[in-house]
C-alpha cells in the first residue's frame, strides 16, 4: 500500500500530471456518490487519500477457495464497475482484485492511475481473467466466480455471449503477455 500514516493514505506518482489526472477522477467518482477514497489533498506529485476499511479482493478470494464461496462480493463489483462508468465514461485498465476493497456488503474502487474510454465490458472481462489466472489458476471456486462475472455482466450490458467471450480471451491474453513481461524483467534484475 502507499505510505498510510493513521487514517490517511499518501501516493507518489512519477509525474504531477499523474497525480492530477487520479485526482480528477477521485473528484468525479466522490461527486457522483461512487465508493471510493475520499481526495484530501493534491500537492504535485502527491495525493492524500483517506483510509477506506475493507477486505481487498484478493484476500476475499483465498478465503472463498477455502469455503463459504458467495456472489455477493462480485455482483456488488459489478455494480461498482456499472457506477464508475456511467460517472467517468471511462474504462479502468487495471481490474487486478487488490485494487477493490469488500465493506459492509458494498465494493469500493481504488487506483485510476490506468483509464482511459473504451467498451465497459473490458472491465468484467479482464476481471474475470485475474480471478482465474491468479495461482492456483482455474480452481472449482475461481470457474464458478467468472461464470457469475460473465452472466451478470451479459445481462446488465445486454451485449452476446460471443462479444464477451471475445473480449475475454483477449484480456487473458494481454495479462498472460503483461506476467510476462513482469517475470523478465523480475529475472533481469536478480542477476
Ligand atoms: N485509500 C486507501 N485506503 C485503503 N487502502 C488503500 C487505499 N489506497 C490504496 N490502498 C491499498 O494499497 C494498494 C496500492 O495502492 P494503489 O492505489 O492501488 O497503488 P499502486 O497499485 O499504483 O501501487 C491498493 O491495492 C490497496 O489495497
Ligand atoms: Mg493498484
Amino acid at each position: 500500500m502507499p505510505g498510510s500514516g493513521g487514517s490517511i493514505v499518501e501516493k507518489a506518482f512519477a509525474s504531477a500530471d499523474a497525480a492530477a489526472n487520479e485526482a480528477r477522477i477521485y473528484r468525479t467518482l466522490e461527486d457522483s456518490g461512487v465508493k471510493t477514497a475520499s481526495l484530501l489533498n493534491l500537492k504535485s506529485e502527491r495525493l492524500y487519500l483517506s483510509y477506506v476499511e475493507g477486505e481487498d479482493y484478493l484476500t476475499l478470494l483465498e478465503h472463498q477457495e477455502r469455503g463459504g464461496i458467495s456472489p455477493e462480493p462480485w455482483i456488488a463489483l459489478l455494480e461498482w464497475i456499472d457506477a464508475f462508468h456511467r460517472a467517468t465514461g471511462l474504462i479502468q485498465r487495471d481490474m487486478n482484485l487488490r485494487n477493490f476493497l469488500w465493506h459492509e456488503s458494498a465494493a469500493i474502487g481504488l487506483d485510476f492511475e490506468d483509464c482511459s474510454p473504451g467498451k465497459v465490458i473490458a472491465m468484467p472481462a479482464q476481471l474475470a481473467a485475474f480471478v482465474l489466472l491468479y495461482d492456483p489458476p482455474y480452481t472449482r471456486t475461481k470457474r464458478r466466480i467468472a461464470a457469475w462475472i460473465q452472466d451478470d455482466a451479459i445481462q446488465r450490458w445486454g451485449c452476446s455471449e460471443q462479444e464477451y467471450t471475445a473480449q475475454f480471451a483477449l484480456e487473458r491474453e494481454k495479462l498472460r503477455q503483461r506476467r510476462h513481461n513482469t517475470a523478465g524483467k523480475h529475472n533481469k534484475s536478480a542477476h
